[in-house]
């Protein structure tokens, strides 16, 4: 007690002196860090692809994984050995994080072949992972779990599935996702589906977002999952803005005019995020936040990204989405898990106008991926009302030719009775 008193009697004193000694004290002296506002609200990541390494260097086999164990200089997870594992409990916990959407993400090669079974395999990883450490992670499916599993000092773990290549166009499994309980999905990975283009494509397009496409936005506003634009070109960030029923989120995506990298987003499409109430989680990726290939990326350009986007459209419309173990390369500085903490510290300190407010602080780290999310229930509450579930089945010839870009041969791998013209006729169907 004696030694609090000593601790607030001193520094008391020493901002009396400062004052008559005319030093300028600093306006924060007495105010919070950055990061304490990941104490009064749950700092929410967009992205992680933990399940993805556990695919890779284990196979799924949760016997050989120690979460709860600092695996920094473990022998398979340790970062000198892996390049793209920055992820366990020790360290989430030191970097506050609240609450985690973990990818089911699988590779683009499984598509038109076995990516609906693998993709099951990932979505089932990731819940015996949330089992497997009740102490520390809690399966969230609804928005208002995410602040009371962070108040219960858990961990709200949700699952996205990363790339629309995962259903397999085919909206009933979609609607089974949902059901396992997957709460977003973004629309395409690094490769184009039959119904939406890809970042890969740049200004030009394939596809767009065809019929079948805006079906699919069309099932995923009835259902309440978010709808995910990471990943999708431009133009297709543009079509589904125009026509979703529910906000969107970018769960893991940064700045288009900060960085000229296709994966971020532009500013138009910035402003119309804004009109939608949507939410832009920042992407941490050194190739996404710095575009200048002669220097290396640091933390103070992530910060760069989060203050552009505030001060273009607003705090309400940023998050944080690192994509952590989904990359090879993280900024100096976001080294790993553990940093989050910084970033919000520096957020802080940023010589921007207006200077950042612990309200703010609070909306990016996690507030307005609830509104968001929130939204998007309430639309599914509403449509409930009048719309039942889409029966739309993609054309066989959207099929066809997206097989022939991918260089599979039409119709191999499906049974599918739709799809039973793939096989009869290659060439009428050009
Ligand atoms: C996991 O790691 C923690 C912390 O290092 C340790 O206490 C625990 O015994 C380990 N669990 C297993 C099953 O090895
Ligand atoms: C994890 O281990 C690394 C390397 O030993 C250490 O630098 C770091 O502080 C540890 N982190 C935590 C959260 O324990
Ligand atoms: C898109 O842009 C990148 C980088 O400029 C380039 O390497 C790639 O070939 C372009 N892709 C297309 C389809 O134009
Ligand atoms: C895609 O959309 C853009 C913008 O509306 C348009 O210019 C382009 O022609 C479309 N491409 C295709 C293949 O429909
Ligand atoms: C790229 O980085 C180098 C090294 O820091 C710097 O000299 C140069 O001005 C930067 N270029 C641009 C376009 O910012
Ligand atoms: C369809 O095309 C594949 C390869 O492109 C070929 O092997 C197959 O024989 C063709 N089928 C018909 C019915 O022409
Ligand atoms: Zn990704």
């Amino acid at each position: 007690m004696l030694y609090v008193n000593g601790a607030v009697f001193l520094s008391v004193l020493l901002f009396v002196i400062g004052l008559c000694v005319g030093l300028s004290v600093p306006t924060n002296f007495f105010q919070t860090k950055g990061s304490d506002a990941l104490d009064s609200a749950p700092l929410i990541d967009g992205h992680n692809d933990l399940a993805y390494n556990l695919y890779e260097l284990l196979n799924n086999n949760l016997d050989e994984f120690n979460f709860t164990k600092n695996l920094t200089d473990d022998k398979l997870w340790g970062t000198k050995v892996c390049d793209s594992c920055y992820t366990d409990l020790p360290r989430l916990r030191k970097g506050k994080l609240g609450a985690q959407f973990w990818a089911a993400y699988v590779d683009c090669s499984s598509q038109y072949k076995d990516a609906v079974q693998l993709t099951l395999r990932q979505i089932d990883v990731i819940k015996r992972l949330v089992a497997k450490y009740p102490d520390d992670l809690e399966f969230v499916t609804e928005a208002k779990n995410i602040e009371e599993a962070w108040k219960n000092k858990k961990i709200g773990s949700m699952i996205g599935v990363e790339g629309g290549h995962s259903i397999d166009s085919s909206l009933a499994v979609l609607r089974l996702y949902y059901e396992l309980g997957v709460r977003y999905m973004t629309l395409t990975h690094m490769c184009n589906t039959p119904w939406a283009d890809s970042s890969l494509v740049n200004d030009s397009s394939v596809h767009n977002l065809t019929e079948f496409g805006q079906a699919v936005v069309y099932e995923m506003n009835r259902l309440g999952m978010l709808v995910d634009l990471s990943h999708v070109s431009h133009n297709v960030m543009r079509h589904v803005l125009l026509i979703t029923k529910a906000p969107v989120m970018f769960s893991h995506s940064s700045a288009f005019t900060v960085c000229r990298n296709y994966r971020n987003v532009p500013d138009d499409v910035l402003h119309m995020v804004k009109k939608n109430n949507g939410v832009v989680m920042v992407n941490f990726y050194s190739n996404y936040v710095n575009c200048n290939s002669s220097r290396k990326a640091t933390i103070q350009d992530v910060v760069d990204h989060i203050n552009y986007i505030r001060n273009f459209i607003g705090a309400d419309y940023v998050g944080i989405g690192a994509d952590f173990d989904g990359v090879e390369s993280m900024p100096e500085g976001l080294e790993d898990v553990s940093k989050y903490t910084d970033l919000f510290d520096r957020l802080y300190e940023s010589e921007v106008e207006p200077r950042w407010t612990k309200e703010e602080l609070e909306k990016v780290a996690g507030r307005n991926l609830i509104r968001v999310f929130r939204a998007a229930e309430e639309v599914r509450d509403q449509l409930a009302k009048t719309e039942q579930p889409r029966q739309d089945i993609i054309n066989a010839r959207d099929i066809y030719q997206a097989e022939v870009m991918s260089n599979v041969q039409p119709g191999s791998c499906y049974t599918a009775k739709e799809w039973a013209p793939l096989k009869l006729n290659n060439n009428s169907q050009q």
